[in-house]
């Protein structure tokens, strides 16, 4: 059997695969044992109450799907009493991601959570800036800086930062949450997208825009992971359209230390216990003994690939 364990800065995970935020729920426990994932990340929390965005919230595309939830939100205090006890007792550790409107309210959000239940924190900084015109904090490397510095000075607990893939400088992005103190980057969230429906001519959500996620996004999802990993000392976490083990090696190839799974849950609830079980096969196809040994191993022209990845960090 492969050793599957990698670490995460401090944090040791039993295996590299855990569900991406807003794909899991505690209902996923009826299709896959939680004592057995690397970590489990729950869906983002805001302080604020909120309702959520109009409906439809999502729609099927063809490899996909958009979706346009909102983070629908009963309170830190709700979450805390009602919503994270159910995870805390598989011995598996709890990511608490959240959301939040501005840089105070990040700050205060992520001191409060920062409980000793909670492994780690996911700054979902993929949500819109209400300073700044709802512009997701993470499209401009100033607001980057300027919240994970913020939420840096409120805790002490581990925390990672979720970055979006609609920004096209995601390097220099990761870079400043990097020297800001992050203490891995999440690549990422999802791509921005829209559909009509011929018929109504509406779009088909309620929203009107919303995000893409599955295999769809996969090739840009593993491009970003790259540039991360060129670009930060800190670990990186792929995101976007893994759906079986070969997607798991093929990220951490390009530099993921570990991965999340989203889209793929809704699809096959059990995916991600089937995903970690063909680990072990590929990783004896591939004579690999210890999964963490693939992270950046992808072979390149190094020239080649330093020439692309300076322009990938000077445009946007
Ligand atoms: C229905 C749905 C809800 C989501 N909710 C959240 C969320 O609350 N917080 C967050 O950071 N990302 C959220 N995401 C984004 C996912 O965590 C993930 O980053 C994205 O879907 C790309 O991964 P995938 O292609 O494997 O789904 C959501 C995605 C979907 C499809």
């Amino acid at each position: 059997m492969a050793n599957l364990e990698v670490r995460v800065g401090d944090l040791c995970l039993r295996n590299p695969v855990m569900p991406a935020s807003g794909c899991f729920a505690i209902e996923h426990s009826e299709a896959v044992d939680f004592g057995k994932l690397g970590a489990l990340v729950v869906k983002s929390v805001s302080p604020k109450c909120r309702a959520g965005n109009p409906t439809p919230r999502v729609a099927e595309t063809p490899s996909g799907m958009l979706n346009s939830i909102g983070i629908p939100s009963k309170g830190l205090d709700y979450y805390r009493s009602k919503v994270l006890p159910a995870y805390t007792e598989f011995g598996t550790p709890v990511v608490v991601s959240i959301s939040a409107d501005t840089v105070d309210e990040f700050a205060q959000a992520v001191s409060t959570m920062s409980l000793p239940e909670v492994a780690v924190i996911e700054a979902n900084i993929s949500c819109p800036n209400l300073e700044a015109d709802g512009m997701a904090f993470a499209m401009d490397v100033d607001t980057t800086y300027k919240v994970v510095s913020a939420i840096r000075r409120s805790t002490h607990h581990p925390f990672w930062v979720k970055l979006t893939p609609n920004a096209s400088h995601v390097g220099v992005i990761a870079k400043a949450a990097e020297e800001a103190g992050a203490d891995a980057i999440v690549m990422g969230n999802t791509v921005l997208g829209m559909s009509i429906d011929v018929h109504t001519r509406k779009p088909t959500l309620g929203n009107v825009m919303g995000g893409l996620s599955g295999p769809a996004i996969k090739p840009i999802a593993v491009r970003m992971v790259h540039q991360c990993y060129r670009s930060v000392r800190i670990p990186v976490i792929g995101c976007g359209g893994i759906s079986t083990s070969e997607d798991v090696v093929e990220f951490m190839l390009a530099g993921a230390s570990a991965v999340q799974v989203g889209t793929a849950s809704f699809i096959d609830p059990g995916i991600m216990q089937k995903i970690i079980d063909g680990l072990h096969d590929l990783c004896r196809q591939l004579d690999v003994e210890d999964i963490h040994t693939l992270t950046g191993q992808v072979k390149l022209d190094r020239q080649l690939s330093d020439r692309w990845l300076r322009f990938a960090q000077q445009s946007g």
